[in-house]
């Protein structure tokens, strides 16, 4: 093969790739994280995520306030951010993505892996499952 037909096969393959190589959306998923305040009238939540490869950042929630921030799953069941929260005298770190517990909970469907949403109450945080209908509470650790 000359190399300029190698060229155009390489410039087609590419080509391709940015059709399907959006593979992505068959393996991995996009979930939608939303961290609400609910501790209480008056509570700040400061918060702050992070996973293996991001920082979210420090973030101050007025009650009833929320954050949220989006990701794309990976296929082997291992994307994992864990947040610390703190308010007042309490501090606390919880994992608030653990893709083997919550892939099921946060509303998976098709491409959209899903919501998950989390209320924090001075308890613990839990997850809102139906749309409201029922949660699943955590305490801290
Ligand atoms: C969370 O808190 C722990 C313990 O204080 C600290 O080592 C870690 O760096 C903190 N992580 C974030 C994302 O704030
Ligand atoms: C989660 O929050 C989003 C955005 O507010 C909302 O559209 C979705 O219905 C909620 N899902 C659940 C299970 O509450």
């Amino acid at each position: 093969m000359g190399s300029f037909t190698k060229y155009i096969l390489f410039l087609m393959l590419v080509m391709l790739c940015k059709t399907t190589c959006n593979a992505k959306l068959t393996f991995s998923r996009r979930v939608n994280v939303a961290i609400q305040n609910d501790l209480g009238d008056g509570m700040n939540l400061k918060i702050h995520c992070k996973s293996l490869d991001d920082d979210l950042g420090e973030h101050v929630l007025s009650y009833r306030q929320s954050f949220g921030f989006h990701f794309w799953n990976n296929i082997f069941d291992t994307t994992l951010f864990y947040c610390n929260m703190s308010w007042n005298e309490a501090s606390h770190s919880f994992d608030i993505y653990d893709e083997l517990r919550d892939d099921d909970y946060c509303g998976a469907d098709g491409d959209h892996g899903g919501d998950c949403n989390w209320s924090i109450r001075p308890s613990g945080p839990c997850l809102i499952v139906n749309k409201r209908v029922r949660f699943i509470c955590y305490g801290w650790k």
